[in-house]
């Protein structure tokens, strides 16, 4: 096999959003449509790779070459999904902008609009899938993703560290590139060395990024 190909490798993508329920009609989201995922596990599959997609709320078809697909909605449910199938992968990588707090309340009703008065949410901390996943004595190769809207760099290599991660993929939020857009650019960022991938539309994108993770999966677990 080339040193760009994943035939023979079990890779788990994670896309889209997470939304976190206030009550039966309300939620909060964030704006990530599921784009770049979806291309991340199409290119993985072009490349050869068996890929399971674990998908947020999003209005995609499953991309063609996808062996699985699990759809969630909660942090939570995304959390207990890429757990689960991470035992049966060599690369994951995470693409889903993952709520970080979710409302420690859920009501059972619809929540009444209280005249006048200001409502409070309490918000708690939902775990990180990564940072699990890396607290594993044996786990996949990990990619992340780093969204910002500043300090791109800095953010990156820092989450990179102390999530324990193999790579990541930075990209910057805003003047149409990142959530929502058809276009991104990234910064991959490993231990030793870095990449610029620049502007393109979301698929030529992840066939890239794809191509890097196989070639850091090669040089460091075989
Ligand atoms: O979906 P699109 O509209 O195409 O947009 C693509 C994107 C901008 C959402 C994507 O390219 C991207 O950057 N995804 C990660 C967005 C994000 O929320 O990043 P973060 O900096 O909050 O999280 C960093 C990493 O930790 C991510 O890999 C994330 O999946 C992971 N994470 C975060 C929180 C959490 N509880 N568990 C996690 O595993």
């Amino acid at each position: 096999f080339g040193n760009q190909s994943l035939a023979g490798l079990r890779v788990l993508v994670s896309a889209g959003p997470t939304y976190e329920d206030i009550d039966p009609v309300r939620f909060i989201g964030n704006r990530s449509s599921g784009r770049m995922g979806f291309a991340v596990a199409e290119a993985a599959a072009q490349a050869g790779a068996e890929v399971t997609l674990v998908a947020g709320p999003v209005s995609l078809a499953t991309p063609a070459g996808v062996m699985r697909r699990v759809d969630v909605r909660s942090a939570a449910q995304m959390h207990a999904a890429v757990i689960g199938a991470a035992v049966h992968a060599d690369i994951y990588i995470g693409a889903a902008a993952v709520g970080d707090y979710r409302p420690l309340e859920v009501s059972a009703v619809k929540l009444k609009k209280r005249d006048g008065d200001d409502l409070t949410l309490r918000l708690g901390e939902n775990p990180d899938i990564l940072a699990s996943l890396a607290a594993q004595t044996e786990h996949p190769f990990l990619v992340g993703f780093a969204a910002e809207t500043h300090d791109v760099a800095d953010y990156a290599q820092g989450k990179l560290r102390r999530k324990g991660l193999d790579m990541i993929a930075a990209n910057q939020v805003g003047g149409g590139l990142g959530f929502e857009a058809a276009d991104n650019a990234l910064t991959l960022y490993w231990a030793d060395g870095a990449a610029e991938l620049a502007r393109a539309a979301k698929p030529e994108l992840a066939r890239q990024l794809i191509a890097h993770v196989a070639a850091r999966y090669r040089a460091t677990r075989g």
